[in-house]
């Protein structure tokens, strides 16, 4: 082998060998945790309702390890896994009319956590008489919504509303509830919502092409915060046309974007919403889910992706169950966010300008966690009891050629217009915005005048 002469070149692993350390702050969710403590203060969802039988269901969420059951009766219970009497496993328990009975001396826990029967003792007994009276079963409150079984894991006292988001009355949407499991920390897969860049390169060059074809282009990025909404928009040029994408996160884990399928920039769109509505939830320090609905319909994705593939593929831009080398050949999301690791090493990243809505979101948190450390609680979407939020990820396609003008910045004035003019309509009622956003792009287009943009 030829020898090299290494003594004028700069190799500089050596002086770079050290793992950079994590953000504590963000990553960790475990009870007691700061960031657990904060994401307690909302509610997430914990299972899909399709899951959840008579047969009780063991799921982990911010590092609790808890069963979820149906009683005969169709109430569903969500409860600490270890028994209270000696720690015996309620996955092996049998569910019941009135609730869930341990396998090991038959306690009978009520989906609330009241200790009902403890059948091995003198039912006399003062011991046992105290114990029903002072001590219950760890147990959380629980929604069934359209497919998908939510919780809040907070303390009572401060339990909030449960949010009602415009996306889950889209007219016309066909939904599908769907989970994914990541082996890496929820801030890895949230931060790619924030991300748009990472779309033309990951789901439109690395890959190939995982959406549909105009992904590839890299547009223009701006990047918006609007209480505890952010939202990053990415501009492109197709041809005669103008695309604008906006990918969504409601803090702290609410999440939605344009379609992925439905929209490629070569046929007009107008408000097209979110291939899906999605929430990211931390299992532990290690794991989380996406649980979301998949959205399909005029203004979501084709109804021929409405299946177990179809959701993997918009959730990730590839399906889930391969071979390592076929993950090598074409990386989707999951790869790109466990490849790093559990737990990334936060402090060795390099951010720039396009990581800018990465860089805002994760600020916040950690300052509202730090508020909440603080006494002050943290922000629910829903600024006002009742309120139906107004949620902004969506795809827009019109058709403006281009001009005699810089088309870099020409496109991206029309992509703050539309923004701006999604934001004006935020206190419209429900039933009235979509449409009236509708006709003001259809406006915009047709007007052709773009001089006050
Ligand atoms: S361990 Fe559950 S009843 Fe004894
Ligand atoms: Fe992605």
């Amino acid at each position: 082998m030829k020898n090299s002469n290494f003594s004028n070149k700069i190799f500089s692993g050596y002086n770079q060998n050290s793992l950079p350390n994590i953000d504590e702050l963000l990553a960790k969710t475990n009870p007691g945790t700061p960031g657990g403590e904060y994401l307690r203060r909302y509610w997430h969802p914990v299972a899909l309702t399709s899951e959840i039988s008579e047969t009780p269901k063991e799921i982990r969420i911010l590092g609790e390890d808890l069963v979820v059951f149906l009683t005969s009766k169709k109430e569903i219970g969500l409860v600490h896994k270890a028994c209270p009497h000696r720690r015996a496993s309620l996955a092996f328990g049998k569910t019941e009319d009135r609730g869930i009975r341990c396998c090991y001396h038959g306690w009978l826990f009520s989906t609330t956590g009241e200790i009902l029967e403890t059948p091995g003792e003198d039912p006399n007994s003062t011991q046992a008489q105290n114990l029903k009276k002072k001590f219950r079963l760890g147990a959380y409150p629980v929604i069934e919504f359209n497919g998908l079984v939510f919780s809040y894991l907070g303390p009572m006292d401060k339990i909030p509303e449960f949010p009602n988001y415009d996306a889950f009355q889209i007219p016309g949407n066909t939904t599908r509830p769907y989970r994914i499991e990541y082996n890496c920390n929820w801030i890895q897969v949230l931060d790619a919502i924030m991300d748009p860049v990472h779309t033309s390169f990951l789901h439109g060059q690395s890959s190939g092409i995982q959406f549909s074809k105009g992904f590839a282009e890299v547009g223009e990025i701006d990047f918006f915060e609007r209480g505890i909404q952010y939202l990053g928009s990415n501009t492109r040029r197709i041809n005669d046309n103008i695309w604008v994408r906006v990918n969504e996160l409601i803090l702290p884990n609410f999440t939605q974007a344009g379609a992925a399928f439905a929209a490629d920039g070569t046929k007009t769109r107008y408000f097209g919403r979110s291939s899906f509505t999605r929430w990211v939830v931390p299992v532990d320090d290690h794991h989380c889910l996406a649980l979301a609905w998949a959205n399909f319909g005029d203004r979501g994705d084709p109804i021929e992706y409405n299946n177990k593939e179809g959701c993997e593929r918009i959730e990730s831009g590839e399906i889930m169950d391969r071979t390592f080398e076929e993950k090598q050949k074409s990386p989707g999301d999951a790869e790109a966010v466990e490849g790093m690791g559990y737990i990334t090493a936060h402090k060795g990243e390099h951010l720039m300008p396009t990581d800018q809505g990465i860089m805002i979101y994760r600020r916040r948190i950690r300052k509202l966690i730090k508020s909440l450390q603080e006494g002050k609680e943290p922000p629910q979407p829903q600024k006002k009891k009742g309120e139906v939020v107004k949620t902004n990820g969506q795809d827009t396609i019109l058709r403006i050629p281009k001009r005699n003008i810089n088309d870099r910045k020409f496109i991206k004035s029309i992509g703050n217009a539309v923004m701006k003019m999604q934001f004006e309509l935020d206190d419209m009622l429900i039933e009235n915005r979509d449409d009236q956003i509708i006709k003001n792009l259809l406006k915009m287009e047709k007007s052709g005048n773009f001089k006050d943009l």
